[in-house]
């Protein structure tokens, strides 16, 4: 049996860069753009070009400085914002031109003030501008889960005879249940894709109700074969779909989700280190995958279980995912020397001058707590950075 593969689409540089608390600077993009590469990302949104200068120069120099991945580039589908995502992506070695309008009647009437007619024009418009300028067009119907299928279908069906390869079908308010996500994604294979094996589907889901990942897999059960999500599940509102908890789940359900993906899972966790060390904020403790207890065992019953055999309350080993085995415990005795260590474990390379101020911040915290954990290390680079 061939097993089919999932591309991953990574938008933590996008969708969960424009989120509060997230922006990142130029240098700290293309920082995280090159672990993303290594992580084995298959798609890399570097952001929204007609967005800002910022943006822009993101898209740019992502593109220059990253060799495998596809980079992507949003843009509305109007022809200023289409121009400007092809000049950032000049540079890419693959390129992807990802436009986007809303189909849902509310987004029609409130946001975009156009009618069904116009949309499939600037649709068709968009999409036959991009091909030409691009190695591969994706099409977003933005509030596709809230759209009149009919309406749906036909402005994909647009998307697909202009020429656009990817369908990408987002949840953009989190609304869906899996089994009603399930059934959209089926009913456009069915009415869009039909025979076309080229054509891919793609989800999007946002996590407002906490159902980003589940209304995921459910929709690579009917059919979808990209996914799009972000380290930490970082992004709009209440996030998007966590690419560690995608990727983590088709790894350890195999047996019912024969799916593979072309991500390094030992990369999982310093990927998700490195970008709590960037943005100002770190996972909760309690996060599947990379939280701080996600491998802890208090419970004297659990600990007497795990020591005895792991796999009586640990479904993945945390070596797995790249959570360190660590025997070092930090605390005020504890040296440089395993400070860069342990900082090191966690994907983070430190300067002298940063491990000067950070070295004094950890102290001064030892001295307060007995033990010092990694949420406390990632806070004290944020603080010593803020400080500089
Ligand atoms: O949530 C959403 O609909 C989006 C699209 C622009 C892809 O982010
Ligand atoms: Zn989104």
């Amino acid at each position: 049996m061939t097993i089919e593969k999932i591309e991953i689409f990574d938008t933590t540089l996008r969708d969960g860069e424009q989120s509060p608390g997230c922006s990142m600077d130029l240098k700290e993009k293309i920082r995280l753009a090159k672990q993303l590469e290594d992580l084995g990302v298959d798609i890399l949104e570097a952001g929204f070009p007609i967005a800002s200068e910022g943006d822009f120069q993101a898209v740019k120099a992502v593109s220059e400085e990253v060799s495998r991945p596809t980079v992507a580039a949003l843009c509305r589908a109007v022809e200023p914002d289409v121009l400007k995502a092809i000049e950032a992506l000049k540079k890419a070695k693959k390129s992807r031109i990802h436009t986007f309008i809303a189909t849902s009647d509310i987004h029609l009437e409130y946001k975009l003030k156009k009618s069904r007619e116009e949309v499939k024009e600037m649709t068709g418009n968009a999409i036959r501008l991009a091909k030409q300028n691009a190695d591969e067009v994706e099409f977003s119907a933005e509030d596709a889960t809230r759209s009149d299928m009919d309406f749906l279908c036909e402005v994909l069906n647009i998307a697909v005879a202009e020429g656009a390869t990817v369908l990408n079908i987002p949840d953009t308010v989190g609304f869906c249940l899996p089994k009603e996500y399930a059934h959209v994604i089926s009913t456009i294979k069915e009415r869009v894709c039909g025979d076309r094996k080229d054509i891919i589907i793609s989800v999007h889901c946002h996590n407002d109700l906490g159902l980003a990942v589940a209304n995921t897999l459910a929709a690579i059960d009917a059919g979808a074969r990209q996914v799009e999500c972000t380290i930490n599940g970082i992004g709009e509102r209440a996030g998007n779909a966590a690419l560690e908890e995608i990727v983590m789940a088709l790894s350890i359900r195999q047996d019912k989700m024969p799916y593979k993906t072309d991500i390094e899972t030992t990369k999982l966790f310093p990927t998700s280190q490195l970008l709590s060390s960037i943005i100002s904020f770190g996972v909760q403790p309690n996060k599947a995958i990379v939280g701080r207890n996600a491998f802890a065992h208090e419970a004297g019953i659990h600990q007497h279980g795990v020591l005895s055999n792991p796999l009586c309350y640990e479904i993945m080993t945390p070596e797995s995912v790249g959570v360190p085995k660590t025997e070092i415990v930090l605390g005020k005795h504890s040296g440089k020397h395993a400070l860069v260590a342990r900082y090191n474990e966690l994907g983070i390379e430190l300067n002298q001058e940063q491990l000067g101020r950070v070295y004094t911040a950890f102290t001064n915290l030892a001295d307060k707590k007995k033990n010092v954990y990694d949420q406390d290390l990632v806070l004290l680079v944020q603080t010593a950075a803020a400080a500089a």
